[in-house]
Parts: C-alpha cells; structure tokens; sequence
C-alpha cells in the first residue's frame, strides 16, 4: 500500500487529500520507485485548479506533481536501462509524484549521478531542466547577454540566476521584495527589480543605457506582459513560459508595433522527448553541478500530509527557492 496524495474535484489547497492506495507490480516499461523528497512546482497548482485540464473520474479522481527522486523498488519486462537500486528522479510522466511509493513508466527515469545527492537533486529535476531548456534551447544564449528574468528568487529562478552567471550572462531578475532580491543576487542575478516599487521596463532602459534586452524570459503571464515587450529590443523574444498570475492575452499587432518582436510560448513535453533529449538536458545539467556551478538546497520542506500548505504557501509568494514533501 502507498500513501498519495489525491483528489476527486478542482479547486483551493483544501481538495488535496492523503489516501491509501494500492501499489502492486510494476508491468511491462515499468518501474516502482520509493521517493525520498517529492517536489511541488507551480505547475501543480494549475492542474489542482482546473485551469490545466485533467481527468478525474468519479470515484477514482487523480494523483498530482510530476517531479520527485528516489530509489528503484522493482522493474517490470523491457526495462533494460534502470535497475532495482538505482537512484532515479523524474520530471515528465503521469500525474503521481506526491506519494511514497508509485509504479510508472520507466522511460521517463532519470539516473541520478553519484556526487548528486536526493536532497539537491529534488530541487533540479523540473527547475533545473527548464531552466537547461530555456537558456540552451528555447533561446540560446552563448554569454556576454543581458536578459530580463521574472521571479528570479523562485524554483525555477534561483537555478536561473547560477545558470546565467555561469554562462557569463547579466541577469536582470524580477522580484516582490527586497529579501527575494537579496536572495537572487547571492544566486548571481545581477541586477534585482522589486516589482512593487520599481518601473520595470523603466529599470531595464536604464540598466541596458535605453537599448532594452534581446530576450525576456516571462513566466508570471499576465502581470507583467506589457512591461517584459516595452523592455525588449527591436526584433526581440518573448520567451512566455508560464502564466502564474493569468493567462498571456495578445494581439498580434502589438508585436509589430513594440518592434517586430518574437513570442514563443514553449512546454517542455516538446523539448525533452524523446528520451535521449531529455537525457542530454539532465547531463547538462549535472554537468554543472558537479563542477560546483549550480547547487540547490530546499527552502521549504513540508510533510506529504501538509500538502495543502505547502501549495498556499508557494501561491501566496510566500516561497524563495525549491519547496519539497517529505514521504
Ligand atoms: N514552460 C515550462 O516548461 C515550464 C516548466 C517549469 C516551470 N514553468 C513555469 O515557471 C514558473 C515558475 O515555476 P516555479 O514552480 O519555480 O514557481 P516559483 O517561481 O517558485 O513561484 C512563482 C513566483 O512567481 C511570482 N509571482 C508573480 N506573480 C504572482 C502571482 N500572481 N501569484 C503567485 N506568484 C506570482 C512570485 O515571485 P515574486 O513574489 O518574487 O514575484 C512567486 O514566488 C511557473 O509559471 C511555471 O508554470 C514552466
């Protein structure tokens, strides 16, 4: 039997239950893996409140979070390239992670490099293979860029911030508060704009001596659209990769007339299949942080039970950093 965390209806934290389920053989392509740290990303909180879609049958409903390490229990036939005891973590795959122990698919295991411990590695499947995409594939930089980043003190941002310093890229990072911007600028953001004080497009004129910058990589969405394309340079990209405050709403004359610019809206399902790419992401990735140029600690850790905190507290922007459950 497993703990997991389910539910049967979309809505606030409060509809996140912990039940007891069934965990059996893994089939055929399949693996059993018992998490030690389970993450919470923002993309959870989309598929909790519907705005993502997801099946939830009567009676049955559905599992939640798509990211986690732990070690391999048990495999089932054709699976060639992982083993029982194996360290794995994951960040694609079927709606799940928050559990102790689950079977699923094989091919979406990630083998988890000795000298990368569970802890660090729980806050890097998701965050840090996005952030991989995003900086390496989605818009390339090569170093010596000044890029506008928002919430640059977040999961995904705080890998950002290391990921661009070790590119030799200035970073201008968004943040609420003046202790997030403390924070992204010991990850090596360059220059923090806090947001509830601070002009952004104004700021990054500034800091850019009225050039503007050739990309913005934006996944607060609606909020902050208008300022991420007055901040940009004639013929810029919008990288519009997440909606945290609202969906992004947009004609498309507005790109014309701020300057011929780009938007692409990428999901990282397109990037990281087949497996082999999204094996050379992780490698990247790991690359890195055995070299000691990117780290990752939790910041919060909450219980698999206090599940429903652990969501209030990263939609109310209470959190810096990775936030994990602990089985
Ligand atoms: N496209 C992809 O493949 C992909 C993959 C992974 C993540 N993402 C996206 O990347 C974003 C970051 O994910 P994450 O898990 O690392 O979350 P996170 O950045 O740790 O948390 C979200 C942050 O967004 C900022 N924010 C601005 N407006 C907000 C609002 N109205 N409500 C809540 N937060 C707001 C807050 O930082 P401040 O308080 O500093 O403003 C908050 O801490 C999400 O939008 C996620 O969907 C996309």
């Amino acid at each position: 039997m497993a703990k997991a965390i389910r539910f049967h209806k979309t809505g606030g934290p409060e509809v996140l239950e912990l039940e007891t389920v069934e965990v059996g053989e893994p089939g055929p392509g399949q693996a059993r893996v018992r998490h030690t740290y389970v993450a919470v990303n923002f993309i959870d909180i989309y598929f909790r409140t519907g705005r993502y879609p997801l099946a939830l049958p009567e009676g049955v409903g559905s599992g939640l979070g798509s990211d986690a390490v732990g070690v391999v229990e048990a495999v089932g036939t054709g699976v060639t390239d992982i083993k029982p005891g194996d360290r794995v973590g994951y960040l694609l795959g079927p709606q799940g992670a928050y559990s102790d122990v689950r079977v699923m698919p094989a091919e979406v295991l990630i083998p988890l490099p000795d000298g990368v411990s569970d802890r660090t590695a729980s806050t890097l499947m998701m965050k840090g293979v996005t952030a991989q995409y995003l900086f390496r594939q989605v818009y390339p930089l090569h170093g010596g860029e000044t890029i506008l980043y928002h919430a640059a003190a977040g999961g995904v941002g705080l890998v950002a911030c290391q990921w661009a310093r070790a590119l030799g890229v200035t970073m201008i990072g968004t943040v609420s508060t003046d202790e997030k911007a403390a924070i992204a600028k010991a990850h090596g953001c360059a220059h923090t704009i806090v947001t509830s004080r601070e002009d952004i497009a104004k700021r990054v004129r500034a800091i850019t001596g009225g050039k503007g910058v050739p990309v913005v990589y934006d996944s607060v969405g609606k909020d902050t659209l208008m300022a991420s394309l007055d901040s940009l340079q004639v013929r810029g990209t919008l990288v519009s990769n997440g909606t945290t405050s609202g969906p992004v709403v947009i004609d498309s004359t507005l790109l014309a007339m701020k300057g011929s610019l780009w938007l692409t809206r990428p999901a990282m399902i397109h990037y990281a299949t087949p497996r082999s790419h999204m094996l050379a992401m992780a490698d990247e990735l790991f690359a890195h942080v055995l070299a000691g140029r990117i780290s990752g600690e939790p910041k919060q850790s909450f219980a698999l039970a206090d599940v429903a905190e652990a969501h209030r507290a990263l939609e109310s922007r209470r959190t810096t950093g990775a936030t994990v459950l602990v089985p």
